[in-house]
């Protein structure tokens, strides 16, 4: 986005003659004087000569950048930047990490074990659930068999390891298609080589969303931008794989799922933007920019009946998400015994019956509704021993007990 221009002074010694007698043989050349200070930035430079009209007026339009939208649509750049979206992938050059001005993220003090700031080239993410970190060839840091602790995860402020069968110096950098903005897969972004690809802009800002804003910025009026409302645009990176299946692993369904879920709940009838503002941050809130979050509309202005009806008064005062949306997806941290992952389910539906079985026998794929483990038992334990493992735990129910509740629950 900016560009600064180190200007390198070198000051050189000079030798002064004197002016009585001969002239001596010069003496040896002085030493190289310090390095001067750093010269100012310099002046911007003249704006380029416009570009030739193409055929129907207008040549394609160059990114130019989410700062060059800032002035004309002040609300949704400060909403934006003050959510997860812009700082996917940020680089650091191998300087000291400093976080950009609305970081809503944490990065952690130091860089992984046996790894200095000038050896990263890049952070990965640190803005919502976990860090990782580029080398300075372009290189994703692995833990590999040394088993070093190299993912930095914000809840926890735990380090912990990535990718242990993968030698540090292998693992390409090929996450640019959903962490940055006009991706290209030709190249090297600053010619490093383990990163496939180029792009526009670090991270997803406005035109990975509305296209390439060149033309448009120069004359608004006459040059539209795409507004895109299907969930196709946002599962384009918020999916795994082939969106008719839900992958899992380790007991949670994986991370970056939401379009693979909602495809396979009823909510495939709405897209994304029926529910969420996608200018505003779920997951960090802002007084003045976000005060409320990203979802917009309330569970209930679409079902007023099941609001109205509920089989349980001690319950009464959760919210539908406690039981519809549980965090039973993990990106970093997830406590298994206790069904708690940290991503909120988009699957919606629960399966009532006590011996459903969330996952497939390999525990590969998740099935496309909740047990009444992430819905229920993650808040009631089956026993007392299991409550040890929550942190948080309400009254211990049965099986029995909780699929008669549940069965029917809105009736
Ligand atoms: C010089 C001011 C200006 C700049 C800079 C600018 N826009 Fe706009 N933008 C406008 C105006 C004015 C409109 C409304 C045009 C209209 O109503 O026909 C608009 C409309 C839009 C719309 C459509 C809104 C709607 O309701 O249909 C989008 C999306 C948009 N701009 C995105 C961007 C993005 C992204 C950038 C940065 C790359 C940007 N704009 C930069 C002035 C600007
Ligand atoms: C180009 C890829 C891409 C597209 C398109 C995209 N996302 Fe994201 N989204 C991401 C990534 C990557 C993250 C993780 C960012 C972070 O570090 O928090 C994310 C994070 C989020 C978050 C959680 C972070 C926060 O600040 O709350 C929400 C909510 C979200 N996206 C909603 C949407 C919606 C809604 C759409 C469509 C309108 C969308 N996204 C389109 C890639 C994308
Ligand atoms: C994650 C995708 C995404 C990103 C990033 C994004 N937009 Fe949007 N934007 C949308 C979608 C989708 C809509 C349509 C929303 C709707 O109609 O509910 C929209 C609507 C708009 C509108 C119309 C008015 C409104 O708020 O609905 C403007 C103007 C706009 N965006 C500008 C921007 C600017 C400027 C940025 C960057 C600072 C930006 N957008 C970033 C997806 C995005
Ligand atoms: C298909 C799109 C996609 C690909 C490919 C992808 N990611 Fe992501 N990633 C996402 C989305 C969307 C999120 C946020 C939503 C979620 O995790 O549910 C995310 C979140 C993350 C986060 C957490 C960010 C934060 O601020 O907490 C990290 C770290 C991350 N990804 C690393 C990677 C790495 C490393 C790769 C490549 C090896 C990769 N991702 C490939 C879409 C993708
Ligand atoms: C814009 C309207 C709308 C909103 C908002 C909405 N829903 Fe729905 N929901 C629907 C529709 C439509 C269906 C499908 C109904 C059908 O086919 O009978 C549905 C179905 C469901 C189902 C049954 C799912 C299944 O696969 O059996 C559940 C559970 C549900 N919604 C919960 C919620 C929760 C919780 C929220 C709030 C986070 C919510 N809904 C918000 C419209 C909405
Ligand atoms: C029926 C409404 C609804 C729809 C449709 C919906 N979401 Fe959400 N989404 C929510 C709610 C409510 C939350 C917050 C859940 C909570 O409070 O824990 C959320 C949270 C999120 C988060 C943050 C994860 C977290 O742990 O909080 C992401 C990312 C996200 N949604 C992406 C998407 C994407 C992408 C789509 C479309 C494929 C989508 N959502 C469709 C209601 C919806
Ligand atoms: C977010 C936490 C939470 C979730 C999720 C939750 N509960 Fe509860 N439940 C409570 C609290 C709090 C109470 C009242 C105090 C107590 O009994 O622990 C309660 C009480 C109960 C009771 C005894 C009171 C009564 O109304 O009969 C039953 C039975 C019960 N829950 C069943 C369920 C079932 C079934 C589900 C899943 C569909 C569920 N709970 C999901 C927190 C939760
Ligand atoms: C205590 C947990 C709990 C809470 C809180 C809860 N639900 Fe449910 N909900 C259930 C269970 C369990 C079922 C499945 C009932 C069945 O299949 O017999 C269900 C089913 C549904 C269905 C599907 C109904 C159908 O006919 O397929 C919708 C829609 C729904 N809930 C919406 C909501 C909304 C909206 C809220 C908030 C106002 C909410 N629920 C709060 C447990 C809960």
């Amino acid at each position: 986005m900016r560009h600064i221009l180190f200007i390198l002074t070198t000051a050189t010694g000079l030798g002064l003659a004197s002016c009585q007698g001969p002239e001596g043989p010069a003496g040896p050349q002085g030493p190289a004087g310090a390095d001067g200070q750093d010269g100012q930035d310099g002046a911007d430079g003249q704006d380029g000569a416009d570009g030739q009209d193409g055929a129907d007026g207008i040549g394609a339009p160059d990114y130019v950048g989410m700062d060059a939208c800032a002035d004309c649509h002040e609300e949704q750049w400060n909403e934006v930047v003050r959510s997860g979206h812009p700082y996917k992938v940020t680089y650091t050059g191998g300087e000291d990490p400093v976080p950009p001005e609305y970081f809503p993220g944490e990065w952690p003090d130091d860089p992984p074990d046996g790894y200095t700031w000038a050896d990263v080239s890049y952070i990965i993410g640190g803005a919502t659930w976990k860090a990782r970190f580029i080398d300075s060839n372009g290189y994703i840091i692995t833990s590999g068999a040394a088993e070093n602790p190299v993912q930095y995860n914000l809840e926890t402020q735990e380090w912990v390891t990535y990718e242990t069968d993968m030698e540090p110096g292998t693992k390409e950098y090929t996450c640019g298609p959903c962490h940055t903005t006009g991706y290209s897969e030709e190249g090297h972004q600053n010619d490093l080589e383990g990163i496939v690809g180029t792009w526009a802009e670090d991270g997803i800002t406005c035109e990975a969303c509305h296209g390439p804003g060149g033309n448009h910025v120069d004359d608004p009026y006459r040059v539209e931008m795409i507004i895109d409302r299907d969930s196709e645009l946002c599962g384009s990176c918020h999916v795994r794989g082939d969106n008719a299946l839900i992958p899992a692993s380790g007991g949670f369904t994986k991370h970056h799922e939401q379009w693979n879920e909602i495809s396979n709940s009823k909510h495939r009838a709405l897209d994304c933007v029926d529910c969420h503002d996608p200018h505003k941050s779920q997951k960090h809130l802002d007084d003045e920019w976000n005060p409320d979050g990203s979802v917009t509309v309330e569970c209930e202005s679409c079902h007023f009946y099941e609001a109205a009806n509920q089989a349980s008064t001690a319950m009464s005062y959760l919210d539908c998400v406690d039981c519809h949306m549980p965090e039973a997806a993990k990106s970093a941290v997830g406590n298994l015994d206790a069904f708690d992952g940290d991503i909120a389910s988009h699957l919606f539906a629960i399966n009532t019956d006590a011996d459903a079985e969330q996952f497939n026998d390999d525990g590969t794929y998740t099935n496309p509704y909740l047990t009444l483990d992430y819905a229920c038992r993650r808040c009631h334990p089956t026993d007392e021993s299991a409550a040890e493992a929550y942190d948080t735990a309400y009254s211990v129910r049965t099986d029995a007990e909780l699929e008669a509740l549940a069965t029917g629950y809105h009736d």
